[in-house]
């Protein structure tokens, strides 16, 4: 028998995948660099449509023509010695999938590499985590668009499924796919901040047990806030911990790790010259999270406020969820801008709408929300930031005061809040606030005769600073 896809690399996000696409019939070849994961899955997952193969030479004559191969495999350089390996096999016209969490500029160099051999590349964004990948993800391909519809019946069957449409689209050639998971990942982390910070104000403002912050996420999840996200929230204040008295929460350090993909939306971000600050205060946050040495000792030494106690607890949470929406709003502009501007600069030519149309169901920051990100692009699909939609623009307007005031009030308490504080500083400035960059200009053209240019003459001017004093 020949086999429709080949799926190298059967670790938790490759088997699921694997089995998902045997669930949709297509007759998968699996092949794991160790012979016992393999071995392991076949026992634990079987199913009729997915065979093992124990070599790769095994695998790829196995497989029907052209040959379509999906890597699962770490991101990397494990990558490049796959495709190193898998070269001598292949022929032309053949095509590799990658659908891990792979640097953006990495796969543009596989792809170009390849393409003068004669072999396809995609390079994959995959959302959703083992249950994504099992039973349908959010799906980012980039590649060669003549060659999509090869790959395409596979993906499309997959994938999630929202109003009926699959949440799969092809992106853009090179490296678009992965460019737009890794701002997927970076949102993901300023909404999981933005999520961190409520529970800060809500817990030590708002006085919420865990049980009580458990109802606030459940109920907002009713609402406009209505997400993956929100809604597992809700359910990790619910959780009991089986090794001790209470709720688990309690008892998790608090230190957040992170494998790179927000960290590298904020490196480009600065690269390209686009404002990201959430995403890159979220960054900040993990990484200021795991010195706890350090914070345990500074506590000793740098005091701070008390947290002062909301009167109205229901109004104050009420506050809390109008600024967490205020603030999710401008995450998002900042990282449809960060692919706006991408989309120029790479020539990739990406659809927004579209793109936001698939995060609506399958990826981890699946939410309400997306359908109203999806609708602002098809209205403009020119739109330059999210901000300025009518719908949001109208939102932004109606959650600022509450997106203040909870921020104010976390300051006030000593709390650390920067994706909100950056969010209310973000939408300061992009509405046109005075910035102070005046100031800025003066002291450049003082230190360094870089020049200045004024608001009534055209041109650009020097001056001799501080000969009047
Ligand atoms: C997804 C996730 C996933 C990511 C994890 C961990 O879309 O399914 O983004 O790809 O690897 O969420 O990411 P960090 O370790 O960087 O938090």
């Amino acid at each position: 028998a020949l086999f429709d896809i080949g799926m190298v690399g059967l670790s938790v996000m490759g088997r699921s995948l694997a089995l998902n696409m045997a669930d949709h019939g297509f007759r998968v070849a699996g092949y794991n660099r160790s012979r016992e994961v393999t071995e392991q899955v076949m026992r634990e997952h079987p199913h009729e449509n997915l065979t093992p193969f124990y070599s790769l030479q095994e695998l790829v004559a196995a497989l029907r023509r052209p040959r379509r191969i999906m890597l699962m495999i770490q991101a990397g350089s494990p990558v490049d010695a796959v495709i190193g390996q898998l070269e001598p096999l292949l022929e032309e016209g053949d095509i590799i999938l990658d659908g891990g969490n792979s640097f953006f500029e990495d796969t543009r160099r596989r792809q170009a590499a390849l393409e003068k051999k004669g072999i396809v590349y995609f390079g994959v964004g995959v959302s959703g985590g083992e249950e994504g990948a099992r039973h349908g993800p959010s799906i980012m391909p980039g590649g060669d668009e003549q060659a999509y519809p090869l790959v395409r019946p596979v993906l499309e069957a997959v994938a999630a499924r929202a109003a009926g449409e699959p949440c799969c689209a092809y992106i853009g050639p090179d490296g678009a796919g992965h460019y737009v998971k890794m701002v997927h990942n970076g949102i993901e982390y300023a909404d999981m901040q933005l999520i961190a910070e409520s529970y800060l104000l809500l817990r030590h403002v708002g006085g919420f047990s865990n049980r009580e912050l458990a109802d606030v996420f459940a109920r907002w999840n009713e609402g406009e806030l209505r997400s993956f996200l929100v809604g597992i929230t809700a359910g990790v204040f619910r959780e009991r911990d089986d090794l001790a008295e209470g709720e688990l929460i309690d008892r998790i350090v608090d230190s957040a790790a992170q494998k790179g993909t927000g960290r590298w939306a904020s490196i480009e971000a600065l690269r390209q010259g686009v404002d990201l600050s959430m995403i890159t205060a979220a960054c900040n946050a993990r990484i200021l999270s795991n010195r706890l040495e350090e914070r345990a000792a500074a506590a000793k030494l740098l005091p701070g406020p008390e947290p002062a106690r909301a009167g109205d607890r229901e109004a104050f949470a009420e506050q809390v969820r109008e600024g967490l929406y205020a603030a999710k709003i401008a995450a998002y502009a900042q990282g449809f801008a960060l692919l706006r501007d991408a989309s120029g600069r790479y020539g990739w030519d990406l659809r927004l709408g579209e793109i936001a149309s698939i995060f609506r169901a399958g990826c981890i920051i699946q939410a309400a929300f997306l359908d109203d990100i999806t609708a602002a692009y098809r209205r403009d699909p020119g739109l330059e930031n999210l901000m300025l939609d009518e719908f949001f623009r109208a939102r932004v307007a109606d959650n600022q005061r509450s997106l203040r005031a909870a921020a104010g009030a976390g300051i006030a308490s000593g709390l650390p809040l920067p994706a909100m504080t950056a969010a209310v500083s973000y939408l300061d400035a992009f509405r046109g606030a005075h910035v102070g960059a005046n100031l800025i200009q003066a002291q450049r053209d003082w230190f360094g005769a870089h020049t200045f240019l004024r608001t009534d003459r055209e041109g650009s001017f020097h001056h001799e600073w501080g000969k009047g004093l």
